[in-house]
């Protein structure tokens, strides 16, 4: 788990950063003339400049006045490369800003960098960190709440770095209820009996191939002074792993990093998981449909038709759509809650990860303009950004199915937005698709980000319904 951030006044610390905004402020700072000196020389060439008195570090890093949010992010940036110049070399440290936005930025950047997945690893080959702590004297920097949002990201990345191998769909459902029961968030696991008796033929069929049961879990938050009447409602593609079924992933290595294809799953239950903890006054019900695909003997099979949990019928042309499959069951499932807005999160499809890469989240839906705005703006400020598709009917078009009320494949044009026209279908309420494809999983280390599980869409989430409160 991540390392702690903590406020502490009057600290014994030897281990100093500054975060100046510019020279004049770091000629201010209680430094010798010849560390002053140093400094003056090396920070405009630096993103932070050390010294290193004989193993106490003083280091300096100018912020600049962070206007932006792309400056702000910067910041995050710095949390990283401080925290991997300094991991190794001391314990703790402490850090000096008479600003709080600048001590908050840092705290998460070194917060979330300091994750690492080293459960399968034998004692000898873990890393061995000397960084446990990161404390500042600014009284005004929210740390704790920092702290909570580092914690939620750093779980949603955890199960998404956890392989089939260990989390089936019943120990997601498992990790779940351990992690959310205690912080006052009511957990239901419902069973593969209760699916079969609820008829959610959607996330039935891609179990069929499976020899693991599915689950559908459902997690409530509903504080006393939760400022909505009606909840919203969180729903996450829990395909806890993607063979593609009887339509095996047909490319190279395709299938290597498709335990994660459970990033939406492990996204929403950790927003939730992450509102509880800054008990956030929101009603917020999050739904999680879970299973494996795989192409078993009893597989599902292009051109099966499905009778979905909303009755309607899908005629199945190919087995590797199938998170559409699972998500179209919770959706229609939550119409039951008369929902204020429901957003999902999936790892969906490759089409938007081609689309824009992984800096960024595909987003569409047909809720008020401004909740996607509200959501745009969420995403600059914390660095968890969206990217809004069009979600015309025409898209729908392409979903028409000769035998049945439709498919699950659209055409080779837009097929993230074809996927979603395909879960509007089940939808009679404000919403918004996210597809996660791209940000879910990163193959090489990306700053504070990680290697990895990214927990995306996560930071994104709390900060968006955190200013629903406001
Ligand atoms: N889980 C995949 C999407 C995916 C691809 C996630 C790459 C992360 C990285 C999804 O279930 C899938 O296979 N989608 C297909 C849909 C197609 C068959 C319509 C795709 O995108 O190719
Ligand atoms: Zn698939
Ligand atoms: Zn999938």
């Amino acid at each position: 788990m991540p390392i702690y951030v903590k406020f502490k006044s009057d600290s014994k610390l030897k281990n100093r950063l500054y975060l100046v905004s510019d020279e004049k402020e770091l000629k201010k700072l209680d430094l010798d003339k010849k560390s002053l000196q140093y400094f003056t020389n090396n920070l405009a060439a630096e993103k932070f400049a050390s010294i290193n008195n004989a193993g106490e570090f003083v280091l300096v890093a100018k912020i600049g006045d962070l206007k932006d949010d792309l400056a702000a992010n910067k910041v995050r940036d710095l949390g990283f490369e401080v925290y991997e110049f300094l991991k190794n070399k001391c314990a703790a440290l402490l850090v000096s800003s008479n600003n709080k936005l600048a001590v908050e930025l840092f705290a998460e950047g070194v917060g979330l960098s300091s994750y690492t997945f080293e459960k399968y690893k034998s004692a000898e080959k873990k890393a061995k960190i000397k960084l446990k702590g990161i404390f500042t004297d600014n009284k005004s920097a929210k740390l704790a709440e920092v702290g909570h949002i580092v914690d939620a990201t750093a779980w949603a990345r955890e199960l998404v770095n956890e392989p089939l191998s260990y989390l089936t769909a019943e120990q997601l459902s498992a990790d779940i209820a351990e992690k959310c029961q205690p912080v006052g968030i009511k957990v239901e696991v419902l069973n593969k009996q209760k699916i079969q008796s609820l008829k959610m033929g959607g996330l039935l069929a891609v179990n069929k191939g499976s020899i693991d049961p599915p689950t559908f879990t459902i997690l409530e938050w509903k504080p006393k002074n939760a400022v909505n009447s009606k909840p919203i409602v969180l729903v996450g593609k829990g395909i806890v792993y993607d063979t593609g079924g009887l339509s095996l992933k047909p490319t190279a290595n395709s299938m290597d990093f498709m335990k994660s294809d459970m990033g939406g799953a492990a996204t929403m239950v950790a927003v939730t998981y992450g509102a509880a903890q800054l008990k956030l006054p929101l009603h917020i019900i999050t739904l999680i449909p879970a299973t494996d695909n795989r192409p078993g003997g009893n597989a599902y099979a292009p051109g099966d038709v499905v009778t979905m949990f909303d009755n309607s019928t899908v005629e199945v042309l190919n087995t590797d759509a199938e998170g559409r499959m699972v998500l179209a069951d919770a959706l229609a499932y939550a119409k039951k809650y008369k929902p204020e807005l429901v957003i999902d999160a999936a790892t969906l499809t490759g089409a938007a990860a081609h689309a824009i890469g992984s800096f960024g989240i595909v987003a569409m839906g047909n809720a008020k303009k401004s909740e996607m705005k509200a959501l745009d703006k969420a995403g600059h400020k914390v660095h968890d950004r969206i990217v809004e598709f069009p979600f015309w009917d025409d898209y729908k078009e392409e979903l028409q199915s000769t035998i049945a009320d439709l498919k699950n494949l659209g055409g080779p044009a837009a097929g993230m937005i074809t996927a979603g026209k395909f879960l509007e279908h089940f939808t009679d309420f404000p919403y918004i698709h996210l597809d996660i494809a791209g940000p879910a999983f990163t193959h090489k280390k990306d700053g504070y980000r990680g290697l990895g599980g990214t927990g995306a869409g996560v930071r994104l989430l709390v900060e968006f319904l955190k200013n629903r409160t406001k």
